[in-house]
């Protein structure tokens, strides 16, 4: 249905609609009844576009839910009713899209000498690579690279080898069960990852020190990426951001489980007081992330 210019509800209900039934709520429309409870309409809204004799979907205006519940409800005609925030829809997409992919396809791209040379046909290791989902994806992604994962769980490191097998991906995905705080290469890889890892290896302490390991594991002039979870820099900032406040029971789970809460800013210093070059946040759809790039130095 499209509500248009110069119908009555135009300024609150103008778009396009979707408009989505439950079974009972449709039982109802078929035969003409009243809607009993338990029916459910889902009326999904998108502003409308006009363009060469074509009308198109714009931008999301609301998400609404509308529910029968005579007693609930009993003051608006049995009906309750919720409009979701388009934002807010966007950031639990964005929330729930796997984060291998937000490095995939927003944050490689913003690296293109690194991303480049993995198309081609280079070394990534991967720590606290978990079950072993990020290195499959890099894997499949970049078939000429060779990748490695560290992982201090024997069980996870277990899991993933089965998922590497299964994958028939064995050639080119190595794992090593081992501890970050022990790594001990020199120049070996193109790229590391470390996706929601450094707040679980270490404190603000031994931070600087794991960094230290990983820009000597890395050749010279090429790439570490950091992913984490989006902490606020200030009070200040915890009181303004909705996202903070929806992420916080998650971040307080975190701390009282012992792990860091390092800061965008706060991994910027270290990275840049730890040697790497170039140090940037790179742009990416997920408000629940933050993503630092930096370079080793060429002559390092
Ligand atoms: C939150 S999980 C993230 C897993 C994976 N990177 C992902 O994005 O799904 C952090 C991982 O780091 C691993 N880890 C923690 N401390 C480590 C250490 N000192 N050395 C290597 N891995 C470690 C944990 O066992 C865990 O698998």
């Amino acid at each position: 249905m499209i509500i248009q210019p110069g119908h009555a509800l135009y300024d609150t209900f103008g778009g396009i609609h979707h408009i989505y039934a439950n079974k009972t709520c449709m039982k109802a429309l078929q035969s003409g009844k009243a809607f009993p409870d338990g029916a459910i309409l889902i009326f999904d809204l998108l502003e409308v576009k006009s363009a060469d004799n074509t009308l198109t979907e714009g931008q999301r205006k609301v998400l609404g839910v509308m529910q029968k519940d005579s007693k609930r409800f009993a003051g608006t005609g049995g009906w309750g009713f919720e409009g979701l925030d388009p934002w807010l829809l966007a950031a639990l997409r964005n929330l729930t899209k796997p984060d291998a992919h937000m490095i995939t396809d927003y944050v490689l791209p913003q690296a293109p000498r690194t991303l480049a040379r993995v198309l081609a046909g280079g070394e990534i290791l991967d720590i606290g690579s978990g079950e072993g989902f990020h290195l499959l994806h890099y894997a499949r992604r970049y078939p000429r690279s060779q990748m490695m994962g560290l992982e201090l769980d024997s069980a996870k490191v277990e899991t993933a080898r089965k998922n590497i097998a299964e994958a028939f991906l064995g050639e080119r995905v190595s794992l090593r069960e081992g501890d970050v705080n022990q790594l001990d290469e020199g120049g070996v890889y193109d790229l590391i990852t470390l996706n929601l890892t450094l707040h679980d290896v270490c404190s603000s302490d031994s931070c600087r020190e794991v960094l230290g390991r990983i820009l000597r594991a890395l050749k010279p002039a090429w790439t570490l990426l950091v992913s984490e979870i989006a902490y606020p820099e200030s009070i200040r900032s915890y009181r303004d951001g909705t996202f903070s406040q929806l992420l916080s029971g998650i971040e307080l789970h975190l701390a009282m489980a012992g792990c860091e809460m390092i800061t965008q800013r706060q991994l910027l210093r270290w990275m840049e007081e730890g040697g790497f070059e170039n140090v940037r946040v790179a742009t990416q759809p997920n408000p629940a992330r933050f993503v630092v790039l930096g370079e080793k130095p060429a002559n390092g």
